[in-house]
């Protein structure tokens, strides 16, 4: 199985529902370990070399977040910017992230339906998440289809549990062939 970082993004997990419940079911993966980014870098300070060193450790990167106006929480940009320097993820010698899986895990508060281009925010989520795509491509990581769930305020006991069940079962696959 792929050894799967989860960077889990969200500034107040103490008042989540979704991404606590998520982070929750995949934690005791043996593959899988969840680094919980807030909580690893008090006043925002981001060790550099350790999440290099986590990243290189793994296959699959999961980048796992609350949707925040139209894309990801602050942190998760500053860590973009820091952690993915040329000459490492990208540029001369980058290749660090080469092969890499990149898998991104989204809570999105609202529904599907607003999310098209007659709808109140015109795109979808996955093109608004362009972005990563982007990064991927510039870093020789393999873009997964984004795991989005929407209607995060609605989502009752059991449907959560599904999606909580499908992101189990996403994180418990064999590894495919890596470019
Ligand atoms: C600062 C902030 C910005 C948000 N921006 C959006 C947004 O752009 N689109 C949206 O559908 N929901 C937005 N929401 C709702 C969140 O996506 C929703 O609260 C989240 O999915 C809940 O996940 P959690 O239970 O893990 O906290 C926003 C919420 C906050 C607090």
């Amino acid at each position: 199985m792929a050894r799967t970082l989860v960077v889990l993004v969200h500034p107040d997990l103490g008042a989540s529902r979704v991404n606590a419940a998520l982070a929750a079911g995949v934690r005791d993966l043996s593959n899988v370990t969840v680094h919980d980014l807030y909580a690893a870098c008090p006043d925002l300070h981001i060790d550099v070399a350790r999440e290099k060193r986590l990243l290189e450790e793994h296959d699959r990167v999961v980048l796992q977040f609350p949707f925040y106006w139209y894309s990801a929480p602050p942190l998760l940009k500053k860590w973009l910017d820091e952690v993915l320097e040329r000459g490492w993820a990208y540029g001369p010698g980058g290749e660090a992230l080469h092969g890499k899986r990149l898998q991104l895990v989204t809570a999105v508060g609202g529904q599907e339906e607003l999310y098209r281009p007659d709808g109140l925010n015109r795109f979808p989520v996955r093109d608004l998440l362009s972005p990563f795509d982007a990064t991927a491509n510039l870093t020789g990581m393999r873009y997964e289809e984004p795991f989005v769930i929407h209607g995060s305020a609605y989502l009752d006991e059991r449907e959560l549990e599904q999606q909580v069940r499908r992101y189990r079962s996403l994180l418990q696959e064999s590894m495919s062939i890596v470019a």
